[in-house]
């Protein structure tokens, strides 16, 4: 840089006058990009070379700049994947620190916002949130270093995340003597592992960021390069992705505007496409048809709105429409399914839990999704498949995953917004996942929800009675299942119809395939939880005694069933009580270390929180227990 060149001279008026340095950056393009590497690339010497050479504005500074140009009708397309970044914010709100650093600059041409994944830990997390709203990446490898793991994790989530605009940044050449041959064979390596991965393009640019070569102005060190410098490029990178507006017709409900009587709108951002009034429109997942009646905003009604705006539709008949739902070209609509493939990017410590219910946020809405069935494991450096039940932190994988609902959705390939999700942990509100949809299963698209005429009632009103789920949960040898069985009994002489399913009975048929670590609780609970569910379905009055350890399995049985039709018995005897007794000897076991994982010794209980009973069998015999049970059971009716 030099101080003849006007271009990146400091700008005076941000000292002198913010209000009209802001405005002279209103109406320029906005490029977002992410710079990602591994440690010691010189990331933060180049960002801060960026940031020097043009002139950074502060963050804060940045929100008004941003409101403005929003006002100015400025288009979206760079809030892509928006949701994670909502997911991340909401964490952010409750104190879970994010290291996601986004910075502001601005040359004559254009406005900049650099997400800045800093240094040490490099986790993944950081690195998808600040690419999900990216344009454009900048790969950036130590020209000593070459191609390292942390560049093909990075270069294959940056592809898995669709950006199409990628820099291959080869940093310190000054420090290989500003190599030609160093930097081809660098180049060359990549190449190799982009085309594995199925990455269209890649722009490769040799720069020394401490030096300053290629960065704002040719290198003279490099004549052998005639490309563009960094900046020169980051200037002229395309911004608006037009691709979007040529497919039907898509926008998810933010939500429904209903200022008074006569007006019904349904505001949200188109995501792909163009519409008009008049066209004919359909809303997912009902399938309900009516025609678009007007397109309104706040500076007035729109002839027509484009992928990236954020519009009200109003409807030409009364039909039902809610938030999550997706308005769809009418002809064209996409699909509706509740079982996909899709591929997860794991962010959390605590590993994936295939049968845990996890929310799922995509679109506008969120529904409640399970892991039916990890498939693989992705090796990033070789791209093999390892076989994978599970996935811990940073690791990407191929699953099968199904909602609690019917989900209106595109690949993620095609559309981001409707394929693009992320995993949000139900009890600690934690963004586990961030997840690209594939394709549906087929098997939810011929599979349906059969209805018969003698139902649950039906069934349950022939017996006299309400059906139920009584859910014992504690220890092991805590007495569940001998309190379980004199409530039965009980039962049974009143002329109740019951059923008991027992921890030990069921895993010698049933759940004979699953042990004791987290993973196999899961399934155990949620099958046991689906047994019951259908026994009670039959009107029985079901009693389960199984440790079940995790509150959000107990949860998720709770959410199966009515309310008044689930209550959940903590057996609430302390560990040493329970170890004194050791009426199989287990713990003995455990302790020795014969016996691994197990509950109270080296796995977790989490007790209830919000039982509708505690029984303490330290205070109460088993008889008096089952005799409060009873009770209990016959209050809810
Ligand atoms: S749960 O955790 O998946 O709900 P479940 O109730 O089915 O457990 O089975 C618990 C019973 O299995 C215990 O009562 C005990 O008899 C036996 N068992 C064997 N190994 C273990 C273990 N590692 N942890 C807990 N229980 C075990």
């Amino acid at each position: 840089m030099t101080a003849q060149d006007p271009v990146y001279v400091a700008d005076s008026l941000i000292a002198q006058d913010i209000d009209a340095y802001l405005l002279k950056h209103q109406h320029k393009t906005m490029l977002r990009f992410i710079t990602c590497g591994s440690v010691d690339d010189g990331k933060s010497t180049l960002i801060g070379r960026l940031l020097y050479d043009s002139k950074m504005i502060f963050e804060d500074q940045l929100a008004s700049l941003e409101a403005d140009s929003k006002v100015s009708g400025t288009q979206g397309g760079d809030i892509d994947f928006a949701l994670l970044v909502d997911g991340l914010a909401a964490e952010r709100e409750q104190g879970i620190t994010i290291d996601v650093a986004y910075r502001f600059f601005a040359t004559d041409k254009r406005k900049f916002i650099v997400a800045d994944t800093p240094g040490h830990e490099q986790y993944t997390r950081n690195m998808v949130t600040g690419a999900s709203t990216a344009d454009l990446a900048v790969i950036l490898i130590d020209a000593r270093q070459g191609v390292l793991t942390q560049t093909r994790r990075h270069s294959y989530l940056v592809n898995l995340l669709g950006i199409k605009n990628i820099v291959l940044a080869v940093n310190k050449m000054d420090l290989v003597d500003y190599s030609a041959e160093r930097f081809y064979e660098i180049v060359a390596d990549y190449s190799h592992f982009a085309r594995q991965i199925g990455m269209d393009s890649f722009l490769p640019i040799p720069i020394s960021g401490l030096k300053g070569d290629n960065i704002v102005t040719k290198s003279p060190h490099m004549h052998w390069y005639q490309g563009p410098t960094l900046l020169g490029h980051l200037e002229d990178a395309p911004v608006n992705d037009t691709r979007m507006q040529d497919r039907p017709f898509r926008m998810a409900v933010q939500w429904v505007n209903r200022p008074h009587l006569d007006f019904r709108g349904f505001a949200g951002q188109v995501s792909a496409g163009t519409v008009r009034p008049g066209d004919p429109i359909r809303v997912l997942p009902s399938g309900k048809v009516t025609t678009v009646k007007s397109i309104a905003t706040f500076d007035g009604d729109l002839a027509q709105a484009v992928a990236g705006q954020s519009v009200t539709l109003t409807f030409a008949d009364e039909i039902d429409c809610s938030r999550g739902d997706v308005i769809v070209q009418a002809d064209a609509p996409c699909e509706t399914a509740d079982q996909f493939e899709a591929t997860l990017v794991w962010m959390s410590d605590a590993e994936m839990l295939p049968g845990r219910p996890y929310l799922l946020k995509i679109g506008t809405q969120t529904v409640s999704a399970t892991i039916t069935e990890p498939k693989y494991e992705v090796n990033v450096n070789t791209m093999e498949h390892l076989a994978s039940k599970t996935l811990g932190l940073n690791a990407i994988g191929v699953v099968n995953i199904s909602t609690d609902r019917p989900v209106p959705f595109e690949a993620y390939a095609d559309n981001p917004d409707l394929g693009g999700f992320i995993l949000i942990d139900r009890m600690t509100n934690a963004t586990i996942a961030a997840g690209m949809l594939h394709f549906a299963l087929r098997r939810s698209q011929n599979i349906h929800w059969q209805s018969t005429d003698i139902n649950r009632d039906a069934h349950a009103a022939q017996k006299n009675q309400r059906a139920k789920v009584v859910w014992f949960t504690g220890l092991s040898g805590s007495g569940k299942s001998t309190i379980a069985n004199i409530v039965e009994r009980k039962l049974h002489a009143m002329g109740k119809h019951t059923f008991l399913l027992d921890g030990d009975n069921v895993r010698h048929g049933l759940n004979r395939d699953l042990g004791f670590t987290d993973a196999d609780r899961v399934e155990n609970v949620r099958r046991v939880g689906e047994v019951a569910r259908l026994m009670s379905d039959a009107g029985l009055i079901v009693l389960t005694a199984f440790i079940s350890p995790f509150r959000s399995e107990r949860r998720m049985v709770r959410d199966m069933m009515a309310p008044g039709e689930f209550l959940e018995v903590y057996v609430d005897t302390p560990l040493e009580v329970a170890e004194a007794r050791d009426v199989k000897g287990l713990y003995k076991k455990a302790r020795s270390g014969q016996l691994k994982n197990f509950t109270g010794i080296d796995s977790p209980y989490e007790a209830p929180e919000q039982a509708e009973l505690v029984v303490n069998t330290v205070a109460l015999s088993a008889e008096d227990a089952a005799d409060r049970v009873v009770a209990a059971i016959l209050s809810q009716g």
